[in-house]
């Protein structure tokens, strides 16, 4: 018996790194995920991978940044599975650059997928998550966001709007039982920062950690497996970060 028998996920940018271990979390304890990703190849290896060991998964190709095509998406977590009990935005991309160096290109690309990809997915699953007066929002934000990193300027913005957007959401949706919690990472070993760790150096990244390592992408997955679990529905509007000390409080 898994924690998530009988619950429908969608995780968002779920083809590769985080978002893919949350996939398998969550898909693990028994949920039914809607593997939403832009990358079609990616995206139906991880639902082939979850569906090879018994579990229950489809890819579904979504471009965040678009509203109708989101709608469509959450209707085939509908259509397929019956409903939608969790949503886990995490599809995210970042531009290293000082804010002065930046173009207005890098900015709305931020923008549009790490901000209007979160409004569009969420407004998506609302109407059903309100019918059924339960659902589960766990937003991946980034310490970024917290605290503000130089040459992740516009970045940490897009973080710093998903962590202040999850604060307002979670006391406006608290009378739906609609929880809304956010994941905060530091850096973490994934395929999108692999050339950055690589460029400074693990060791090197390791130290401004006072557990001194770089997150894992299971460490962030087990704290989205958190937030949905049955044991955790009376909290919500909260920021957890899960990077080893980096941001404490
Ligand atoms: N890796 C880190 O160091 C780190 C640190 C802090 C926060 N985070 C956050 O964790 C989350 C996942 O990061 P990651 O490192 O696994 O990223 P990643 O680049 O490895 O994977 C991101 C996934 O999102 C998908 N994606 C991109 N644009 C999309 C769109 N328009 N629609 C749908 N899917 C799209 C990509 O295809 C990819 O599969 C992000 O929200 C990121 O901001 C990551």
């Amino acid at each position: 018996m898994g924690r998530l028998d009988g619950k429908v996920a969608i995780v968002t940018g779920a083809g590769r790194g985080i978002g893919r271990e949350i996939a398998l979390t969550l898909a693990r304890e028994g949920a039914a995920v809607v593997v939403a990703d832009i990358d079609e190849t990616n995206g139906s290896k991880v639902a082939e991978e979850i569906n090879s060991v018994g579990g229950k998964a489809i890819f579904v190709r979504t471009d965040v940044t678009d509203y109708e095509n989101v709608g469509k998406m959450v209707k085939r977590a509908l259509d397929d599975f019956g409903g939608v009990d969790i949503l886990v935005n995490n599809a995210a991309v970042w531009n290293i650059k000082l804010f002065k160096d930046s173009v207005p290109d890098d900015w709305m690309r931020e923008i549009r997928i790490n901000v209007i990809g979160v409004l569009n997915c969420i407004h998506n699953v609302l109407p059903h998550m309100m019918e059924k007066r339960s659902g589960r929002i766990v937003n991946i934000a980034s310490d970024a966001g917290r605290v503000g990193e130089p040459w992740l300027t516009t970045y940490s913005g897009t973080k710093g709007y998903v962590i202040s957007l999850t604060k307002a959401l979670a006391k406006e949706l608290g009378k739906y039982n609609i929880t809304v919690n956010c994941v905060s990472p530091g850096v973490t070993k994934t395929p999108g920062a692999q050339k950055f760790i690589e460029s400074v150096g693990e060791e090197k990244l390791a130290k401004a950690y006072p557990l001194r390592r770089l997150a894992e992408p299971k460490d962030i997955a087990n704290a989205v497996l958190f937030f949905v679990l049955d044991e955790s529905n009376y909290i919500t509007g909260q920021i957890l970060s899960v990077s080893g000390g980096y941001v404490v409080g």
